[in-house]
C-alpha cells in the first residue's frame, strides 16, 4: 500500500489488465450503471501523476473505474484563502477537490480526526488529545464539504462516504434537505462502547451515523460494537438483527471487508520480481532470506514492538544471525502531530540498538527506510520475501497483508505472520496469527516461518489466496452499493431525526 509514486506499472494497472505474457489489455471503459455514484472521502486519488495510494484510495479507485461517477474530497493542500473547487475529468470519473484553510487543517485533520478519533478508534485512549475547539473544526469542515457537495448533487445520486473524517457528513446533507441514499463505510476499527464513550461528545458524534442509510464495517466485531453502542446509548427501536429505525428511515448495518485485486496484484508481483530494482535489492542481500514489513509510520502499526520481536528472534535463534535481513519500509505520515514524531524517534532508536548489537561489518540485520515505493516495487519485494511481517496493534483491515499473499509464487510462497488484531486475520486464517504485544511469541513465529517446510507453506498460501479470491475488491464495492441501492430514498425526515439534526 502506502504512497504511490504512480510509476508506470501502476498507471498501467489502473488503466488495464496485465496478461500473463506481459501485454497490457485495456479494461472496458466505465459503463454508468444505475444512478450516479458520488464518492466522498478526505483523500482523493486524483490521477495527477502524484497520487498517493493509501488503503482507502487503492480500494475506491477500481470501483469508480468500473462504474464512473464523482469523487469529492480534500486536495491535500492548505491555502490562506481556498479558491473554488478544482475538477479533473478522467475515465468517466469527475474528481473534485477543495483546499482547506490553515485553521481547518489544524483543527480537523491534525486535530480532531487524527489526534482524538484516530487513537480512540484504534483503542488508544492513552494517546487521545481532547479539545472542544477541535470538534468545532471537525464539524465545520464536514459542513464545508456538504456545502460544496450540494452544488453538484442530483436528487437520485447515490452517495458513498468513507472513513472517520466524515462521520457527520450525512447529517450535514440531511440538514440541507437532501434525501439521497447515503452510505458510510469506515475503513478503521470501531471499538466497543466501553472505549468509545470515553470520547467527549460521543453521543453527538456517533449518533450522526444514524443519518446514513447503510453503515458498513470491516469485520463483524466492528459492526457488533456499533450495534451495541446503538442499543446502549441511543435506545432506538430495532427493525431486525442488523437494522434499526431512526425517524422515518431504517438504518442498515453490515460487514463489508475490503479486498484486493488478487489476480491482478499477483500478476504485478510476477512481473515486478524480474525488474532491475528488485534484482538489485536481491543481489544486495547476498543470498540471505528477506523478511519484509511495509507500513505507514503510525503507532497503530506496532513497528517498535515488531522490532523488539525481531531482536528476541536474533537473541533466541543465533543460527539465523548473518543469514537473514529484515527490510522495513515506512514512509513518514502525519508529521505535524506530536505522537507521530514520538513514534519516529522510538523506531529510529530500536533500529540503532538492533544493528549496533547484532550487526557485522558485512551484515546489517535491519534495513529501515522512510522512502515511499511504488506498488509494483512493493509487489516484487513481497514476492521475493520469505516472510511478511504484518503486526499492527490494531488495524481495520490491513491491505499489506492481503497484497503480500496475492503477490506470492504459489509454488514457493513466503509466509505471512499476521497480527490477530488486524481485520485481515478474519480472512487470512492460514497465516501465522500472532499477538503483536508478545515479542517472544512473534520471535518464535519468525523462526517457524523461516523453517517452514514447502508443503506447509503451499497449503497455507493456497488457503489464504482462496479467501482473497472469494472476497476480491470488486465484490466489496458491488456488495456495498447493491445494499445501498436497495434502500428506499428517504421520505420527509421524521421530527425526531430533524431534532437530532438541529
Ligand atoms: O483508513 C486509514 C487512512 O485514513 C486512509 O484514509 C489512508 O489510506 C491512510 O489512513 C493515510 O492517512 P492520511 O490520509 O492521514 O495520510
Amino acid at each position: 500500500m502506502l504512497i504511490d509514486a504512480l510509476g508506470s506499472e501502476n498507471e498501467r494497472l489502473a488503466k488495464g489488465k496485465f496478461e500473463p505474457h506481459g501485454k497490457t489489455v485495456e479494461s472496458e471503459p466505465a459503463r454508468p450503471r444505475g444512478p450516479r455514484l458520488v464518492v466522498v472521502s478526505n483523500r482523493v486519488g486524483v490521477p495527477d501523476g502524484n497520487a498517493r495510494a493509501g488503503g482507502l484510495e487503492v480500494a475506491i479507485r477500481p470501483a469508480l473505474r468500473r462504474r464512473g461517477g464523482v469523487w469529492f474530497g480534500w486536495s491535500g493542500r492548505v491555502a490562506d484563502e481556498p479558491g473554488p473547487a478544482k475538477t479533473i475529468e478522467k475515465d468517466a470519473t469527475t474528481y473534485i477537490t477543495v483546499d482547506l484553510k490553515k485553521d481547518d487543517y489544524d483543527e480537523f485533520y491534525n486535530g480532531f480526526a487524527n489526534r482524538v478519533l484516530w487513537p480512540i478508534l484504534h483503542y488508544r485512549l492513552d494517546l487521545a488529545e481532547f479539545t472542544r475547539r477541535d470538534l468545532g473544526g471537525y464539524l465545520r469542515v464536514n459542513d464545508y464539504f456538504a456545502s460544496h457537495i450540494e452544488t453538484l448533487l442530483k436528487p437520485d445520486d447515490v452517495i458513498w462516504v468513507h472513513d472517520y473524517h466524515l462521520i457527520p457528513l450525512a447529517k450535514a446533507l440531511r440538514a440541507r434537505g437532501h434525501r439521497n441514499r447515503i452510505g458510510f463505510f469506515i475503513h478503521v476499527p470501531f471499538p466497543p462502547p466501553e472505549i468509545l464513550t470515553a470520547l467527549p461528545n460521543h453521543d453527538r458524534l456517533i449518533t450522526a451515523l444514524c443519518h446514513y442509510d447503510v453503515v458498513g464495517f470491516q469485520t463483524d466485531i466492528d459492526a457488533a460494537n456499533f450495534c451495541r453502542y446503538v442499543a446502549n446509548e441511543c435506545a432506538l427501536p430495532w427493525a431486525n438483527g442488523n437494522s434499526f429505525h431512526f425517524g422515518s428511515r431504517t438504518v442498515q448495518v453490515g460487514t463489508f471487508p475490503v479486498g484486493v485485486e488478487s489476480e491482478a496484484f499477483g500478476r504485478l508481483g510476477r512481473r515486478a520480481i524480474e525488474s532491475a530494482f528488485v534484482r538489485e535489492v536481491l543481489d544486495s542481500l547476498s543470498g540471505r532470506a528477506m523478511i519484509i514489513g511495509v507500513d505507514r509510520l503510525d503507532y497503530s502499526k506496532g513497528i517498535p514492538e515488531r522490532m523488539d520481536a525481531y531482536e528476541r528472534f536474533l537473541a533466541n535463534f543465533p543460527d539465523w544471525r548473518g543469514k537473514v535481513t529484515y527490510l522495513q519500509i515506512t514512509p513518514r505520515s502525519r508529521s505535524g502531530i506530536p505522537e507521530y514524531n514520538d513514534i519516529s524517534r522510538k523506531v529510529g532508536e530500536a533500529v540503532g540498538r538492533i544493528n549496533g548489537a547484532y550487526g557485522e561489518a558485512s551484515w546489517t540485520p535491519l534495513r529501515y527506510i522512510n522512502k515511499a515505493h511504488s506498488r509494483s516495487a512493493l509487489a516484487g519485494l513481497y514476492r521475493a520475501a520469505r516472510v511478511g511481517l504484518v503486526t499492527p496493534l490494531r488495524d481495520g483491515m490491513n491491505l499489506v497483508a492481503k497484497e503480500f499473499v496475492a503477490a506470492q509464487n504459489p509454488d514457493d510462497p513466503g509466509v505471512l505472520i499476521l497480527s490477530r488484531f488486524a481485520g485481515a486475520a478474519h480472512e487470512c486464517t492460514a497465516a501465522l496469527l500472532i499477538n503483536p504485544y508478545d515479542p517472544e511469541g512473534v520471535g518464535n513465529a519468525i523462526s517457524r516461518a523461516l523453517d517452514m517446510p514447502l508443503a506447509e507453506r503451499r497449503e497455507r498460501h493456497a488457503t489464504n489466496f482462496a479467501a482473497l479470491v472469494r472476497n476480491d475488491l470488486s465484490r466489496w464495492a458491488e456488495r456495498f452499493l447493491a445494499t445501498l441501492e436497495k434502500r428506499p430514498a428517504a421520505a420527509d425526515e421524521h421530527p425526531l431525526a430533524r431534532a437530532a439534526s438541529a
